[in-house]
């Protein structure tokens, strides 16, 4: 075991910094009042990056990415930084870069309904009041990444897209043993998404997991649903999900529509986990999953919940420290209960905060 818990902090652009700030707040109250310490370094990602070293990652960021034991980021990008020619030199290649070295191939996508925004979703209340589900997302591999891939010309003015759906068993069962994990540590059922009925990648899917929950994960119920069904089960009732395991693209969609039952954009957290090492230790990214808002950028308008909510996920998945998870999890909602709005949550006959406002009741309630 480490001695120290090693955190690297990449604010990014636009709102990154002033979100990330309000977890450097939380992490001084744990110092504080918890007697837990981290060991913080920050660097620059994204526009930041490229203005300070011209390249969106610089090597010694990523070597320091490499070297702790988590990293938290805000944000990457901005108009200032749109590169219409060279891909390499955009913001988002150095979030891409980073997901890449660090191997991260499980996104994990939670959609939680707090009490207090049960009005903000566009389904009804007794939908998804309580709702708390995971979606585990297959980040590394799929159709985005198979060969062949390309536009082609095929003659007679004729062109051709293709993309090409892979997966390994290997690339399935870590992904699904991340989620057979994380299932037992909540309600011990997991549902896996694929097409089976007419992609032999989606049968194959379907038989590793299959596999899998016989080897080693046999005390956690497992369900199979095609995933044009589990879309409409989503928004049917959602309530009867607790983890969801899928694919790169199936997870892309499925999670953004999961994300949206809950509300905001400025109340949604992620994590990226990678392979654990020898000792069991993972390497993880942590990050809202909301832009850098360039419209409210610099104002102290943007909701801090996101990027506070996926610090906690940090604490739970890095640091096995879940009663801390909790108590920033519950002093938000708690917060949220007391009326507390960002814009973007606002709702008639409420009061907006700021960005330090939010924080500041936040630790309040801690
Ligand atoms: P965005 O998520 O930055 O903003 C979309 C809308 O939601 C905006 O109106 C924004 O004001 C609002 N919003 C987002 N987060 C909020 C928060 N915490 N509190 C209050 N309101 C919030 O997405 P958009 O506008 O498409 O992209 C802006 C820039 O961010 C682009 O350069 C894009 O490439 C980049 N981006 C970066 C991501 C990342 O770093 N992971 C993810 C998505 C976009
Ligand atoms: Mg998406």
């Amino acid at each position: 075991m480490a001695a120290n818990k090693k955190l690297l902090f990449l604010p990014g652009d636009g709102i990154g910094p002033e979100v990330m700030r309000q977890v450097r707040r939380v992490i001084d109250w744990m110092d504080r009042k918890r007697k837990i310490t981290f060991d913080v370094s920050e660097g620059l990602v994204g526009g930041a990056a490229i203005d300070a070293h011209g390249v969106p990652l610089s090597d010694a960021t990523l070597a320091e990415a490499l070297a702790v034991d988590a990293v938290m980021l805000g944000a990457v990008g901005g108009p200032k930084w749109d590169n219409p020619t060279d891909y390499t030199k955009r913001p988002e290649a150095g979030l891409l870069t980073l997901r890449k070295e660090l191997g991260l191939f499980a996104n994990l996508r939670p959609a939680v309904v707090f009490d207090a925004l049960v009005d903000a979703s566009t389904l009804k209340a007794d939908v998804i009041r309580g709702l708390d589900i995971l979606i585990v997302r297959e980040l590394t591999g799929g159709v985005y990444f198979g060969e062949p891939r390309g536009i082609t010309e095929i003659g007679d003015g004729e062109r051709r897209g293709v993309n090409t759906q892979v997966y390994t068993t290997s690339e399935i069962r870590r992904v699904a043993r991340v989620a057979f994990e994380l299932a037992r540590k909540r309600g011990n059922k997991l549902c896996s998404m694929e097409k089976a009925n007419v992609m032999e990648s989606g049968l194959l899917w379907r038989q590793e997991v299959t596999k899998l929950h016989g080897e080693e994960f046999q005390d956690v119920e497992l369900s199979h649903m095609y995933a044009d069904n589990g879309a409409m089960q989503l928004l049917k009732n959602p309530k009867q999900f607790d983890v969801i395991v899928t694919d790169n693209l199936f997870g892309d969609i499925l999670s953004d529509e999961a994300a949206m039952m809950t509300g905001s954009l400025g109340m949604l957290p992620s994590a990226s986990l990678g392979a654990p090492d020898a000792n069991g230790n993972r390497k993880a990214l942590y990050e809202p999953v909301h832009g850098s808002a360039p419209d409210i950028a610099g104002r102290d308008l943007a909701n801090p919940c996101a990027t506070l909510l996926s610090f906690a996920m940090c604490l739970r998945y890095s640091f096995n420290l879940d009663e801390d998870a909790k108590l920033i999890e519950r002093a938000i909602q708690n917060v949220l209960g007391g009326g507390m709005r960002t814009s973007d949550i606002m709702a008639p006959g409420m009061a907006r905060c700021s960005t330090t406002v939010m924080g500041d009741s936040i630790l309040r309630e801690l």
